[in-house]
Parts: structure tokens; sequence; C-alpha cells
């Protein structure tokens, strides 16, 4: 083309037009490179970041080659150096002064770092009137790509005061792990986490703010950007594994008892949930009196509650007998599951003593003392 072009600026054209003829070629020819360069697959282009990147030592070369231009939330370089450009910024918890809302910070797993910064709305009317009164708990996930931003940037601090002044709830901003250094799941799993502590907490402690001022029967989850994708999937995730906390304990013990059976039975079923039986089935129990000993300690002590009701109430003519185990502080918890020796001696007293042996089941009195283990049916928070 450029020898065609030359051929005609030969063949006696003006000198003006034959500067117009070169500079269109040049300007043609600039733009095919320009083009060029745009068409190259991105990471082969030079970083084009708002603000400077800070450059690589030196030392290294792939550190200022781009291995992934994620503008404008991060660049990582060849060498695994992330730059985050935006989000990295931290503020302080503490008493806020336009809302006086207060915030602190939590670490939630120690091994992960995994932790939160939660939110106190300032009591109603400035006086402590209202602290008998459980708020509301929102439990936030930031937004940012799943790159970048945290629980303790500027952006969200403000937001977490004010909403937490405005509708007066107890939050807790869950600073979830980010990628690509923890590729997903891993901010879901944490976000999970996050959730379930919070859950146990608000019930039980001893996280002094959610246990004393966390109404967790009010649990609202909320998120902006990635953030509301992943209030999105808690709420999924709680809904398919049967309420918080459920469900990694639902998985283990679908593992564990397909271990014990072979796969032979479903969790779910009577030999190891006895409360998906019909009250027909309890009435046919093959004794008279039956004990059920739980205790507070013990992670099964609602199961066991329910297996006294479920017999009791489904027609049964014999007698059930619940005893509470309270926590004492010199038990360890191991122990405090164990039957209790002093406990075990005035009951015994109690038990018709072994029947005189009979050819009838019915008119021997079986005496039964049932440690339950009940995995089955996990409560759905409300
Ligand atoms: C420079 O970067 C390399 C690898 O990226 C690292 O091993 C080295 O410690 C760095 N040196 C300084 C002074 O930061
Ligand atoms: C928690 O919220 C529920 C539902 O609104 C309410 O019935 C209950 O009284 C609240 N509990 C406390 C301690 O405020
Ligand atoms: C079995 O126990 C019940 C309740 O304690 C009692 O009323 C009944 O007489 C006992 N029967 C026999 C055969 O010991």
């Amino acid at each position: 083309m450029v020898v065609k072009i030359k051929r005609q600026i030969g063949s006696g054209l003006s000198l003006l037009a034959k500067l117009g003829l070169l500079l269109i070629t040049l300007l043609l020819v600039i733009a095919a490179i320009l083009l060029l360069v745009f068409l190259l697959p991105r990471h082969h282009r030079a970083p084009l970041p708002p603000g400077s990147p800070p450059p690589g030592n030196g030392s290294n070369p792939d550190d200022s080659v781009v291995a992934f231009d994620f503008s404008p939330f991060l660049i990582q370089y060849k060498s695994g150096r992330i730059y985050r450009m935006d989000g990295t910024d931290r503020v302080r918890a503490g008493v806020d002064e336009a809302t006086g809302v207060t915030s602190k910070d939590v670490v939630i797993d120690r091994g992960t770092g995994l932790g939160a910064r939660m939110y106190l709305p300032p009591a109603a009317g400035g006086e402590k009137k209202d602290l008998g009164a459980a708020l509301p708990v929102l439990v936030f996930y930031h937004g940012g790509a799943f790159v970048i931003e945290s629980a303790f940037t500027p952006k969200y601090h403000d937001y977490l005061n004010k909403v937490t002044a405005k509708a007066r709830v107890l939050a807790v901003s869950v600073d979830y792990r980010l990628a690509p250094e923890h590729p997903l799941p891993t901010a879901y799993d944490d976000s999970w986490q996050a959730l379930n502590w919070v859950a146990r907490n608000a019930r039980s402690g001893p996280e002094p703010w959610l246990q004393d001022r966390g109404n967790i029967t009010r649990l609202f989850l909320a998120g902006d950007s990635a953030g509301g994708n992943i209030a999105h999937n808690m709420a999924m995730r709680a809904g398919r594994e049967g309420g918080l906390e459920g469900g990694g304990r639902r998985r283990r013990y679908e593992q564990t008892w397909s271990f014990i059976c072979n796969g032979k039975y479903g969790i779910d079923d009577p030999l190891v949930d006895p409360l998906s039986m019909p009250a027909s089935e309890w009435r046919k129990m093959a004794c008279s009196r039956v004990a059920v000993t739980v205790s507070d300690l013990d992670d099964f002590m609602e199961r066991g509650k329910a297996y006294a009701v479920a017999l009791r109430d489904s027609g049964w003519s014999g007698q059930v007998e619940q005893y509470d185990r309270r926590r004492e502080p010199r038990l360890l918890p191991r122990q405090a599951l164990e039957p209790q020796v002093r406990q075990g001696a005035s009951f015994r007293r109690r038990l018709p003593q072994p029947g005189v042996a009979d050819s009838s089941l019915h008119k021997f009195n079986y005496s039964c003392s049932f440690r339950l283990v009940i995995p089955g049916r996990i409560a759905k928070l409300p």
C-alpha cells in the first residue's frame, strides 16, 4: 500500500498533497499499531492504574509484570504481589460522635483471623431505661467484589454507625477473608462461621453484647454488592442445612451414622431419631418406667427433653421421668455428660426392683435409663 502511494506521490502531485498523503499514511500506521496493542490480551499490557501502584522492589522483575488487571479493584503481578487500589484504609472502633453508636472489634476464629466489628446503639432517650430490651441483630456483609474493602474501612464503618442508630439494632459487620489470597468459598465459609457465632453467642454467650442485648429471634442479614451475594447465600445455606449450626453438625452426623451402619439407614430413621416415630410406635415401648437424664452442658439436651415429651405425649402407659443436670463449676463438660453417681444412687432406689422373671414381657417391669443421641432433627431458627 505504501509503495503504491509512493508511486502516486511520484506522479506529479503538489507538495501539499504529498505531505497530506504522508500524514494520512502515518496516522493509519499509528492507528493500526494502537489497535494491535489493545487487541492483545490484557495481561500483556502494562498496568494503567488510577493511582500509581507501588513499584516492585527491583530484585524481582516479575514484581511489575501484570498477571491480572482487575481495575479499579486490584492488580495482581506475576510475582504474586497484589496491589489493592481501594478499601485498604482502616478506622478505629469506638464511640461515634455523630450517632452515639459504640463499636468494638471481636475475633471469631483465632486460627484464621476471622473477625468482626460490632455496633451497639446508644440507650434510647439518653437513659438506661431500654437496657432490658433485647435488640434485633443485623449481620452485615460488606461489598468490594470479594477482593477489596473490610469491616474496618471508613465507608462501611460510617454506614454501620448510621444504620445501627437509625434502625436500633445490634449490628455485626463481618470481616471475611478476601480473594485472591483466599479464593471462594473462603468468604462464604467465613461468613457462615460468623453467622453461627452470632447466633450461638446471642443464645448463650459468652460475648456480652450479643448475650445481654441481642434478640436472635429477630435476625436480619444484609450486604451490598458482593456482600448482598453473601447474604443471599447465607440465607440459602441456612434453609438447605436445616438452620444455623445444624448444617455442619448434621453433615458430620450423617457421615458418622452412615459409617456406622454402612449407609443402610438414613439419619432420620427411627433407629437413630426416635422422634420420627408416630405415637402408635412409641406406645409399644416394652417397659414401665423410663428415666431420661439431660445436662445443660450436653449438646443433645434439647433432644433428650424432646424424647421424654414425645414418649409422655404418645399415650404410652408407662412413666417418664426427666432428670436435669445443671452446670457444675467443678465438672468438666465431658464428666457432666456421664451418668451422675449421686443421682444414680437415689434414682436406683426409686426404681422398681428388677422384676420377677415372667413369660410375658408386659408383666416384667423393665427399667430403662437412656442417654440419648438423636441427631436427626435440628430445629430451625425462627
Ligand atoms: C523483593 O521481592 C522479593 C520477591 O518478590 C522478596 O523475596 C524480597 O524479600 C523483596 N525484598 C525487599 C527488600 O522487599
Ligand atoms: C425478641 O423478639 C421477639 C419477637 O419480636 C419478642 O417476642 C421477644 O419478646 C423479644 N425478646 C426480648 C428479650 O426482647
Ligand atoms: C411395674 O411398675 C409399675 C409402676 O411402677 C407398678 O405399678 C407395677 O405394680 C409394677 N409391676 C410389677 C409386675 O412389678
